[in-house]
């Protein structure tokens, strides 16, 4: 896996970036978190989650008494784009065979989208319906197999105090499962 997304070039945001983000935490973890795209500290490092949005999500996680460690985090585009712009929907479209196989090797129980990209994606995929994250963002959805829950971005928050507190209260939703 790591190899093939090291070695992708399938858009053209390999030429820019500096190495792409692989994921992190447990391979056997029944949660699956789903970020954006690497950011300047990502696209540096390789880890995701690795900066200012990082950090918050590791401070959400400690308040449902989880670790980075416990938990598989990805991102639904591995390379970073320029100048952090928005994923284009092509190098979605392009780059999601990957998360595909995350999904099919990691086999979650719970998967929570952060933000409106990986939300979006990841919605349409089992529910064929283009949902806004302002819209959906701490429901809980279910397929016979899989918790979804939707969550704002965790940078969402550096810039808006009252995000940390949905953020909060959304997360908690995880609680209420078996993780
Ligand atoms: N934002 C994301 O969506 N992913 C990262 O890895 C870092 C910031």
């Amino acid at each position: 896996m790591k190899q093939i997304i090291k070695e992708c070039k399938r858009c053209s945001l390999f030429k820019k970036r500096i190495t792409p983000t692989i994921h992190c935490g447990d391979i056997k973890s029944n949660i699956l978190f789903i970020g954006e795209a690497p950011g300047k500290n990502e696209d540096e490092t390789g880890i995701p989650f690795c900066g200012r949005a990082g950090s918050i999500l590791n401070d959400l996680l400690k308040l449902i008494e989880l670790k980075r460690e416990d938990v598989y985090i990805t991102n639904i585009v591995k390379c970073r784009p320029p100048k952090n712009r928005d994923p284009k929907k092509s190098e979605i479209k392009k780059c999601s065979y990957l998360l595909e196989k995350e999904i099919e090797l990691l086999k979650p129980k719970i998967i929570c989208p952060l933000g409106r990209f990986s939300s979006k994606y990841i919605l349409n995929k089992y529910f064929k319906k283009n949902y806004e994250i302002g819209e959906v963002h701490g429901k809980v959805f279910k397929t016979e197999n899989i918790i979804i829950i939707p969550m704002y971005h965790p940078a969402a928050a550096i810039y808006n105090n009252k995000k940390i507190n949905i953020l909060k209260k959304d997360f908690k939703k995880i609680k209420k499962y078996d993780v």
